[in-house]
Order: structure tokens, then sequence, then C-alpha cells
């Protein structure tokens, strides 16, 4: 079942960030370094394109995704005009500190007292903006929480050294695209979990797994993982957990919840759910299917009249 999440509020939060972009000079786009390009709302693209502002693509978490794999990433982000992309971990005390040079250096033109250099924090819920927002300011003032959709209104605060940082609710767009975005953002936690049938996201994430962090498995599980797919992943977990249905059946439900919670916290190692190459691949195949002819219609029948 391809996932869809936009709850209402975001309409209006879309509206007043258009708004604030207009008064902006940079934009932090906060996305979840797991998932890099899956966590890129081609919403803030767009509105970022219309105003012309140069970006910093923070891709946080990077102390949950696979360290080769975020190197590819920065490289890809870094061939972009007018990106820069940076790696760090809001968990890292020190790492958010290097944001505002990296800022600075993208609009050299707002460098002095009358011109305060003016960021927007965006993203979609749950990649970490409140967090970043308050390791930058040094104190709590966002709300954090490992619910998608927190904060729900915009605040500007002062910096210091002539810098104002602005935050912005968790945005997501209308229709996500390709339904393992959907997938592996559900996976990531930035789509609630009202709108998303965990059983199903922890099958597709198994299946991701296998493909590429099989060892990571077998490490945690303890169990050799060679020859299983998605769904036969998680029995395996059920049964190796002792996850039981009073019945004696397995609870497959308890296992998958195991699964994901092992990806979200970090416990099965460092992971990457998407590389540049899976995701040109995906680009490609959904292109492919768009442009493949489509069936040939069944001869209709010829008009009665005609046939008379
Ligand atoms: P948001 O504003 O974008 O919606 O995200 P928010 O800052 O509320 O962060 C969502 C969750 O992600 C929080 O987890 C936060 O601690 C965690 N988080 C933020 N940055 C990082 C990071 O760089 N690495 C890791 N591993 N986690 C990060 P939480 O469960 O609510 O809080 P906590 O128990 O982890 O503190």
């Amino acid at each position: 079942m391809p996932i869809q999440w936009f709850p209402g509020h975001m309409t209006t939060a879309r509206k007043k960030a258009a708004e604030t972009l207009a008064r902006t000079d940079i934009v932090i786009e906060v996305l979840d370094a797991r998932i890099p390009e899956a966590s890129c709302n081609p919403m803030i693209r767009q509105l970022r394109d219309f105003r012309q502002r140069p970006c910093l693509k923070v891709l946080n978490k990077s102390d949950l995704a696979d360290p080769l794999v975020t190197a590819a990433w920065l490289e890809f982000y870094n061939r972009q005009p007018g990106v820069k992309a940076v790696a760090l971990s809001c968990k890292h005390p020190g790492e958010p500190g290097r944001i505002p040079a990296l800022c600075r250096a993208l609009a050299p033109h707002r460098n002095d007292p009358t011109k305060p250099l003016r960021m927007i924090i965006m993203g979609i819920p749950n990649v970490g903006k409140s967090t970043l927002m308050n390791a930058l300011l040094k104190k709590r003032v966002a709300k954090v929480g490992d619910e998608p959709a927190i904060t729900k209104s915009q605040q500007t605060l002062d910096l210091g050294k002539g810098m104002t940082l602005t935050d912005t609710p968790g945005l997501m767009w209308p229709r996500i695209e390709h339904d393992s975005d959907g997938y592996m953002l559900a996976a990531s936690h930035a789509i609630g979990t009202n709108a998303v049938i965990e059983e199903e996201v922890a099958t597709f994430l198994a299946g991701l797994l296998l493909e590429r962090y099989g060892d990571l498995l077998s490490a945690r599980y303890k169990c050799p993982v060679r020859g299983l797919d998605g769904a036969s992943l998680i029995e395996t977990i059920a049964a190796r957990r002792g996850c039981r249905l009073k019945g004696g059946g397995l609870d497959i439900e308890k296992a998958a919840l195991i699964l994901l919670t092992d990806y979200r916290s970090g416990a099965l190692g460092r992971i990457s759910l998407e590389t540049p190459e899976t995701r040109a691949t995906l680009l490609q195949a959904a292109s492919a299917a768009l442009s493949a002819p489509a069936a040939a219609p069944e001869a209709a029948p010829e008009p009665v009249s005609e046939l008379e």
C-alpha cells in the first residue's frame, strides 16, 4: 500500500514558510543522513529556487548513517550550484557550531552590522530541526520529540554576531512520488505512525537491509540471514526473540517493531537506506516507466449503425 502523509496544518505552514523565505538570505535544509533524497521535500526546493536562495544542506543524524555513503552524498550535493552540504550529528556537541561559518560563506554580501545574516531552518518532520535550533542557540527554545510534526509554528531568534535564525514546522508535500520513499520515510520515523502499517514498513526495511547490511543483521539477531527475504527475516527475529502470540504462533507485529526500533535507534549499526547510485537507478526506472508506450488499447467495437 503506497504511503502518503500530509496533515492539514502543513498547507498553512507552507504558505507561511514561502512568505518568510522572501525575507531570508540562506535556507538551512535539514535532511536525514540515512535517506537524504527521500527526506528532501521537493516543495522546499521549489520555494528556494523561486527565491534563488543558496542552501546549506545539513545531513543530520550522521551518527546513525553509513559513513561511506554519507561521504558519497556530500560529494553529490556539493556539485550542485548554490548548495553546500555538511554532515553532522546534533548528538555530538560542537558539530552544529560549524553551521554559522558555512552560512556566512554562502552569503558574503550579508556581512555588515546593518545587514544581519537571516537564516531559515527547513525540512520534513523529525529530521532534527528543533534539536539543531536549540544547539545553535545553546539553549532549549524549540520542542524536541521523536513524534513527527511537533513544531507547529515559526519563531525567529537572534543568534548574535549579526545573525538571525527562523525555524519552521516540518513540511511534507502532498504526494510522495516513489513508493519506496514513503517506506524509507516511515522506517526512519519521518511519517506519523498513524498513517502507516508498521509490519509492511518493517518488511520493506528488512528487504533493503538484507541486500546491503546482512552482516549487521546476523550480528544483531545472532543467526544466518543468507537466503532470507523481508518477511522470513521478520519471522526469524520473532522466533529468535521469543515473540509469541497467546496461541503459540509467532507475533510478527512485535518482531516488526523490534526491527524498526533497532534501525531507528542505531542498535543495528550505522545504516543508510539509499545511496546516490540507488537513487539514480530509481529515477531512471521511474522515467522509463513514464515514457514506456501505454499498452495498445483493445480494438473498439464498431458502432452498431455502421454494422447494419
Ligand atoms: P524536528 O524538529 O525536525 O521534528 O526533529 P527534533 O529536533 O524534534 O528531533 C527528532 C528526534 O531526532 C529527537 O529524538 C532528537 O533527539 C533526534 N535527533 C535529532 N538530531 C539527531 C542526531 O543528530 N542524531 C540522532 N541520533 N538523533 C537526533 P527523541 O527520541 O525525541 O529524543 P532523544 O530521546 O533522542 O533525545
